[in-house]
């Protein structure tokens, strides 16, 4: 089995962080990309960020491929993305967190959004992205930013969240 990293739950002071940008996409940076998605797809999830594996450069993996319907695996990797375009059009979609385990919530965003990035390769990239890829697009490059999708609730709900998630970690569920 690879090597895969450990996770971060909330609470921990790298989720608040703000990630730094990458000088170019070298052989470093893509090693952490591969590692980062084996253990994105090990926990499993649809998206991780460098912040939740405990680095703060601005890196996020993603693959919404229905792998247990037989898709193909369809990773998508970026380095240092920028929102380039967001539409006025919003979208409500039930969010999780694999830094928040077993928790979920409704999160507005915007319902479109056009992403700048680098690719594996350290190519200039640009996806253009609506629907589930779109909130979970927005839910990484947040995490870059030191922003969690629980940031968006109310203080009593993410309150909520928080003590949940306090309570299976006393359990050792997660
Ligand atoms: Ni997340």
């Amino acid at each position: 089995m690879s090597d895969l990293y450990d996770i971060i739950i909330t609470p921990d002071p790298v989720l608040k962080q703000e990630a730094q940008p990458i000088n170019k996409v070298d052989a470093a940076v893509q090693k952490q990309m591969d590692k980062m998605l084996e253990t994105m797809y090990e926990a499993p999830g649809i998206g991780l960020a460098a912040n939740q594996v405990g680095l703060l450069n601005r890196v996020l993996v993603m693959d919404l491929a229905h792998k247990d319907d037989g898709e193909k695996p369809n990773p998508i990797f970026m380095a240092n993305p920028q929102i380039i375009y967001e539409s006025e059009e919003m979208s409500v979609m039930q969010e999780g967190c694999l830094s928040i385990p077993r928790q979920y919530a409704d999160v507005e965003r915007p319902a479109i959004v056009r992403v700048k990035y680098l690719d594996y390769n350290g190519k200039d990239a640009e996806l253009e992205a609506e629907g589930l890829l779109s909130h979970c697009v927005q839910h990484e490059i947040d995490h870059l930013n030191g922003v969690l999708f629980i940031d968006y609730l109310s203080s009593l709900k993410r309150n909520m969240i928080l003590r949940k998630v306090e309570k299976l970690k006393k359990q050792n569920i997660i």
